[in-house]
């Protein structure tokens, strides 16, 4: 059997503590989050040998003065150099496994801007309403806070190919990063279930697309066997590599807050990396004392696909899996990889799920859009969810709500057109937007339009 993987020893099992980390103070290792066995950062898999849990990759940081780190994080940002530039590796000290940061990979991803919403935080009764929007990554997702992280570490590892499975967003992130990096990608996806612009993306940065007749929940099943048989490696959000790039998204926000949380941020929730990574990032903020207090988080999924909801509304501690559906196609996802992390998220910020209807959805896309702010369906569950825990009285008073708006407008074109058109359907349904646009149809002629525009005077 071919293997993809140039010569590497795979030093499975024993931990090694690599020395002399130019940034760091600290011993960095990989760790099982059920039965904490530890592995050297070299390992080639994501899974615990002894028992199949997820692996952490953990730190042992030493005292750390946060008023002088937050002063240098910022002072990165007058320095040319792309490990300073870039809006993941600023806070290299917060993940510094990588021990020579002049090596990483980067597309001078995050530096995200965050945005007031004061209509719409008057429209459900919060203190303040801000949306952070992780669409304005270099390729459109906050897939890439991560994906500058694992691909760096895939290097690291001089692996010969990267693979993963996808909803779109992962596809094209993972495609461009290998691109940079010169490393083979391969990605599956299942067929006709990717926006257009997810998937233009990822063919067009050169990544061998492969469309498999199943769900993204049947691709990622077969990518996982793929990557255990050491034909490539794995670069989905169990890769915890991931996972260390996207906390980044959380210690940005309280920078760009003056390291005062808010009370709660919302994120979208599909296979629950994101919800692993901001409980890992939120929960070494506070160790480490840059910030004083904890946010809640609340992981919002669409009713059509919400085993995660299922899961923590029953209280059984076991995920069932689902056949999901939702026009939100990014999180179309039944079988949750990372639901053990995303509940220990919840178990240490605090926080709830809660899931949205399809017309919850596509209205607060809308919304949102009005405000001058675009983004794909996915990441307005956000919004939606905020309105409907406002509606059932289920925030404190006078909240301070941040949303994660997670995929750029222009990845899902279709969709909106659709809603706007008045054509966007669900099980059958109509969707009957609140906010459509219709366009409007004229003769090429000065009088129809004079005529069409007095209509509106
Ligand atoms: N929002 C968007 C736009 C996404 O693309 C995804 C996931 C999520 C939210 C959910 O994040 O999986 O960490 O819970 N997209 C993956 C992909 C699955 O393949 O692009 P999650």
């Amino acid at each position: 059997m071919k293997s993809f993987y140039n010569a590497l020893p795979v030093r499975n099992g024993l931990l090694s503590i690599i020395p002399d980390c130019e940034t760091t103070f600290m011993a960095s290792h990989l760790e099982c989050i059920l039965c904490h066995q530890q592995y050297s950062l070299d390992l080639l898999f994501h899974e615990c040998q002894d028992c199949g849990g997820l692996l952490d990759v953990n730190y042992s940081f030493s005292t750390i003065d946060p008023k002088a780190l937050k002063i240098d994080f910022m002072n990165r940002r007058l320095s040319p150099a792309i490990q300073d530039q870039s809006g993941v590796w600023r806070f290299r000290e917060l993940l510094p496994f990588i021990t020579d940061v002049g090596s990483v990979i980067s597309l001078r991803e995050g530096n995200t801007p965050l945005y007031d919403l004061p209509r719409l935080a008057q429209k459900s009764a919060l203190g303040r309403f801000s949306a952070k929007h992780q669409g304005m990554n270099p390729t459109g997702s906050f897939k890439d806070n991560g994906m500058t992280t694992a691909i760096t570490q895939a290097k690291r590892l001089r692996v010969g190919a990267v693979i993963c499975a996808s909803t779109g967003n992962t596809a094209a992130s993972m495609a461009a990063y290998a691109a940079r990096a010169h490393i083979r990608a391969i990605v599956l996806i299942p067929e006709g279930q990717i926006a257009s612009g997810k998937l233009a993306q990822a063919i067009d940065y050169g990544a061998r697309v492969v469309q498999i007749q199943g769900d993204f929940d049947r691709a990622m099943t077969m990518v996982q066997e793929l990557s255990r048989e050491g034909r490539a490696y794995l670069l989905n959000s169990v890769n915890p590599f991931r996972l260390e790039g996207q906390k980044t998204i959380l210690i940005e926000l309280m920078e760009q807050r003056g390291w005062i949380p808010p009370d709660r941020i919302v994120l979208p929730a599909g296979n629950l990396g994101n919800c692993s990574a901001f409980g890992k990032a939120l929960k070494e903020l506070y160790d480490l004392k840059l910030i004083n207090r904890l946010p809640r988080l609340t992981m919002v999924q669409a009713a059509g696909a919400n085993p995660f909801v299922e899961l923590v509304r029953s209280g059984s501690g076991q995920l069932k899996p689902m056949h999901a559906d939702t026009l939100a196609t990014a999180i179309k996802i039944g079988n949750p990889v990372s639901w053990k992390k995303a509940l220990r998220a919840i178990e240490w910020a605090g926080g709830n799920a809660v899931e949205v209807s399809e017309e919850e959805i596509a209205d607060a896309r809308a919304l949102l859009a009005l405000e001058g702010i675009g983004c794909e369906p996915a990441s307005a569950a956000t919004l939606a969810g905020t309105m409907k825990l406002s509606r059932e009285r289920a925030l404190g008073s006078a909240e301070d709500v941040v949303a994660i708006l997670t995929g750029h407008q222009l990845k899902d074109p279709e969709y909106i057109l659709q809603y706007h058109q008045g054509t966007l359907a669900y099980a059958g349904q109509s969707i009957a937007g609140q906010y459509q646009n219709k366009m409007t149809r004229i003769p090429a002629e000065l009088n129809a339009l004079r005529n069409l525009l007095s209509e509106h005077d």
